[in-house]
């Protein structure tokens, strides 16, 4: 039976970098049906919703959606899409490629980054004119099921260092947040214990210095929320541009895979996006239906491409997403 793919390319350059990935994922040959749906800025401008219903249940229903970026209505469309395919795993890559100027070139590591709760699940409350409140969640059972994904990832030698044996390291503040830090960074622990992973852990201040300075050191990031998404972007910093991050929110059968960067209305419309982002999250997409070489071979071909040119000008070449595409797609 053929995979649904729903393919949601958003505003901006969303609308040029969706469709080289699509060109990308039908050059595999793989049995893929794609669906196209709205969601936006300028869908909200012609029907007055964001994301609309329709989107949202083909989005929950489908087995894997590529989405690409939306303007100011980013929040209003990629918060529910995420809800929408169950996401309880954000997987973002920061690898440095060769042939990219990066800030360290020797950075390849991994976030797993808890996507459901901590301080983002939405518990604020003003209680004064003077007061504000922000009720932090973190259960057993997600920390659980994020230790039990990171365990698999590992063992799966999907990890940077694709070594079974190298484990992962969870980065927490248990020891200011006792309660719930403390119960998120026991569960992950007593989970890698239990697996047989090794694991170790790190102050997530403590690890916010070490990384930069030697990120050589680290591979698979067990995190909670908020700290996965700043240690991610700090890590996207050392790698060398925004138009090579990708990204999954990995659901129990579904998922939602994108492309870190937002809409770029400041190159938007001219065909010089950087397609990589967008390539490498449809890789992951491939990666995660289970075709785990043909995933293998897109993240080859997009590394001896960034490696050998043609290149996009955010990383100092003069060519077109289109041409970037097709030197992709010539390698496969
Ligand atoms: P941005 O990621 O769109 O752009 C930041 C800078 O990086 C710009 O100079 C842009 O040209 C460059 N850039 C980004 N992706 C690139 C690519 N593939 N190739 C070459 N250069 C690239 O972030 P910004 O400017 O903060 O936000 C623009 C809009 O995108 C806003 O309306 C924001 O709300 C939205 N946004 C949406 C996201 C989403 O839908 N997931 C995520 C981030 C921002
Ligand atoms: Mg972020």
């Amino acid at each position: 039976m053929s995979d649904e793919i729903v393919v949601i390319e958003g505003d901006g350059i969303g609308r040029e970098v969706v469709p080289a990935a699509v060109e990308v994922l039908e050059s595999l040959d793989l049995d893929f049906e794609f669906v196209a749906a709205e969601a936006g800025d300028a869908t909200r401008d012609a029907t007055g919703e964001a994301l609309p219903t329709e989107t949202y249940e083909r989005v929950a229903d489908a087995d894997a959606t590529l989405f690409g970026a939306a303007g100011e209505t980013a929040a209003d469309v990629i918060l529910p899409l995420r809800e929408a395919v169950d996401s309880f795993v954000n997987v973002r890559p920061a690898k440095a490629f060769p042939g990219v100027d990066a800030l360290r070139p020797e950075t390849d590591v991994v976030f797993l980054r808890e996507n459901t709760e901590g301080v983002y699940s939405g518990h604020e409350d003003r209680l004064s004119e003077d007061l504000s409140t922000l009720t932090r969640v973190v259960t057993s059972s997600a920390s659980r099921e994020l230790a039990e994904y990171a365990c698999d990832f590992v063992e799966a030698g999907r990890g940077p260092a694709g070594d079974p044996e190298a484990g992962f390291t969870v980065a927490h503040k248990a020891n200011v947040m006792r309660e719930t830090d403390g119960r998120f960074r026991n569960e992950v622990l007593s989970v890698a214990a239990e697996r047989g992973v090794d694991a170790d852990e790190e102050l997530m201040d403590a690890f916010a210095t070490k990384l930069p300075l030697d990120p050589s050191q680290y591979g698979v990031i067990v995190c909670p929320n908020l700290a996965g998404d700043v240690l991610s972007d700090l890590a996207a910093g050392l790698v060398g541009g925004l138009g090579l991050l990708p990204s999954a929110n990995v659901g129990h059968d579904n998922g939602l895979f994108e492309p870190v960067h937002g809409t770029a209305p400041d190159i938007a419309g001219e065909g010089v996006a950087n397609p990589t982002a967008a390539i490498l999250s449809a890789a992951m997409l491939v990666e995660y239906l289970g075709h785990v070489e043909a995933g293998r071979r897109v993240r080859d071909a997009v590394e001896g491409v960034l490696s050998d040119g043609p290149r996009t000008g955010d990383l100092g070449g003069s060519a077109t997403t289109d041409e970037v595409t097709a030197a992709v797609v010539d390698r496969l």
